[in-house]
């Protein structure tokens, strides 16, 4: 199926979708190396339960692979000893219109990654800024549009919101998450293009999901099955949305409303708790 194919289809509803168009894009990712479960931070990880770090690293390189065929940039971080979560990049930070701002950890065992994160954007010519508040990067931040969503609850602290906001000149929507097995953003709502969202309600107190309903009236709302395959955790250039392959429900919405869905099997990861998105930094410059 091309993209021109799955512009033109029409959605469960009958109605036409609008075409979908993809945007070259700048990612960023750190391949898992040094990927382990030595410390449990969130209900995914479990370190009774063994990791096969080659197949770890097979799984990334073929997501990598996906990104190249799609035309997309992909930049390399170089990954550190002793820091097996550093395989999520996308918590390393932010980087919007020429400004970098790299995470504060909740975690130490995460704390060393925002050196090394910090490292990397020097290294790209950025000049890393740092907020005073615990933020994790993009797994809490996600840019619609212009304006940046911003969870919190369980990594993110709210007083780092309006850090952020003041850094990247974007406005920003909290919006708070409140299971713990969503304790990221990226958990459990996925941006596939500028006006675009699909989401899994219970994950967010209800005035949050009061505002994305006033937000997103035409929002792709996600089921618990596919949730809890991590199934949200997905890159998308408006087009190709690369999902992890568990989540098939999520995929027949996807190709129901235009979008073309690219299925990864990343299953070592998620024993860390992440999936596409979180090993994948998004570069907004
Ligand atoms: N083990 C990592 C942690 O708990 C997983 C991070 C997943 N990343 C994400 N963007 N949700 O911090």
């Amino acid at each position: 199926m091309t993209i021109s194919d799955v512009a033109g289809m029409v959605g469960a509803r009958g109605q036409r979708h609008p075409e979908r168009t993809a945007r070259r894009r700048r990612y960023a990712m750190t391949p898992p190396t040094y990927f382990a479960v030595e410390y449990a931070i969130n209900p995914w990880m479990d370190t009774a339960v063994p990791v096969d770090t080659d197949v770890a690293v097979a799984q990334w390189r073929r997501l990598r692979e996906v990104y190249l065929r799609l035309g997309h940039t992909v930049a390399t971080v170089a990954p550190v000893v002793g820091l097996p979560d550093m395989v999520y990049a996308a918590n390393g930070g932010i980087v919007v219109d020429g400004v970098a701002v790299v995470a504060r950890f909740r975690h130490p065992e995460r704390a060393g990654e925002s050196v090394a994160y910090a490292d990397w954007m020097t290294g790209q010519g950025y000049a890393p800024r740092r907020t005073r508040h615990v933020y994790e990067g993009q797994g809490d931040l996600l840019l619609v549009g212009s304006k940046l969503l911003a969870g919190y609850g369980f990594r993110t602290d709210i007083r780092a919101h309006p850090e952020i906001a003041a850094l990247t000149g974007r406005a920003l929507v909290s919006l708070e998450l409140v299971d713990p097995r969503f304790y990221h953003l990226d958990t459990a709502l996925a941006v596939l293009d500028d006006t675009t969202i699909a989401y899994y309600p219970p994950a967010f107190a209800e005035s949050s999901r009061r505002t994305l309903e006033a937000l997103f009236p035409d929002a792709i709302i996600v089921a618990g099955a596919d949730a809890f395959e991590l199934g949200l955790n997905v890159v998308s250039d408006g087009a190709n949305v690369v999902y992890p392959t568990a989540a098939t429900g999520f995929a027949e919405q996807l190709a129901a409303a235009g979008f073309r869905p690219i299925g990864v099997d990343l299953s070592e990861l998620r024993k860390g708790g992440g999936a596409v998105k979180c090993c994948t930094l998004e570069v907004y410059s």
